[in-house]
């Protein structure tokens, strides 16, 4: 793992140096997606990149890692609206080509169809993942094995606690989720995870630092020949100690 500490605006720049160079070298390549609060930076960097003309969308696709079950992409929760309003919406990408797994009608088949088109694409070339404080990637919650595909999973009560933030209530957050699983993930030829904040510094610890274990699911990226984690400092501190 290659590790880079920094403050978090310096990190979304980096990170989206990644972007400029995937792009530049292939401009059809295959981005793999994420949602929530970390991401945001990098999607704000990248939108302004793309409207200075330093970098197109045009030829890529992609794939975001997950989705509430029982979200219509219209709910303003739903990880499709978040990447509409939040990057697909500021660049230069073909809508057709994004896409998120859908939170209706889903079924282990619709799942193991998600692996498919990713495969039919040729490959995530590159993989953005935030991290959750229990150390899972996705919604690959603590002791998903390895091995796993894209499938549904019941989220624990520490990530449904962590997301109502964004929710009324704690009963209006889904209780499932369809995630990419971590063979998914892992077959990504490059990936980059990003945290920030001192709430993140234990899990980054366990995910960099401790033994590779299906109890975080973060640390199986040790494994990966091609991972970049970008840390702000606060997500940082715990290393070393
Ligand atoms: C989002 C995702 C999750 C988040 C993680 C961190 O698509 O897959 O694993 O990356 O829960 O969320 P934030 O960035 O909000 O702290």
């Amino acid at each position: 793992m290659k590790i880079v500490i920094d403050t978090s605006e310096a990190i979304a720049q980096k990170a989206a140096e990644k972007y400029v160079e995937l792009l530049d070298a292939k401009p059809d390549a295959v981005l793999g997606l994420a949602t929530g609060s970390t991401p945001l930076g990098l999607y704000a960097e990248l939108a302004k990149l793309c409207a200075r003309g330093k970098i197109t969308f045009a030829k890529a696709h992609s794939f975001n890692l997950d989705e509430y079950m029982g979200l219509e992409g219209t709910h303003d929760q739903s990880y499709r609206y978040f990447m509409n309003e939040n990057l697909f919406s500021h660049v230069d990408m073909r809508i057709e080509e994004t896409h998120v797994p859908s939170g209706v009608d889903v079924t282990e088949q619709t799942a193991a169809d998600y692996d498919k088109l990713i495969e039919q694409a040729g490959g995530i070339d590159l993989q953005l993942l935030g991290i959750g404080n229990n150390g899972h990637i996705g919604f690959n919650e603590p002791n998903t094995p390895f091995g796993s595909k894209t499938h549904i999973v019941e989220l624990t009560d520490s990530t449904r606690q962590a997301n109502k933030r964004f929710f009324n209530s704690l009963e209006e957050v889904p209780t499932h989720a369809v995630t990419m699983g971590i063979s998914t993930v892992m077959h990504a030829k490059s990936i980059i995870l990003m945290a920030i904040g001192a709430g993140k510094a234990q899990c980054i610890k366990d995910t960099v630092e401790g033994p590779v274990t299906e109890a975080v699911p973060a640390s199986v990226l040790q494994l990966h020949p091609d991972c970049t984690v970008y840390l702000d400092y606060e997500a940082a501190s715990l290393l070393g100690k």
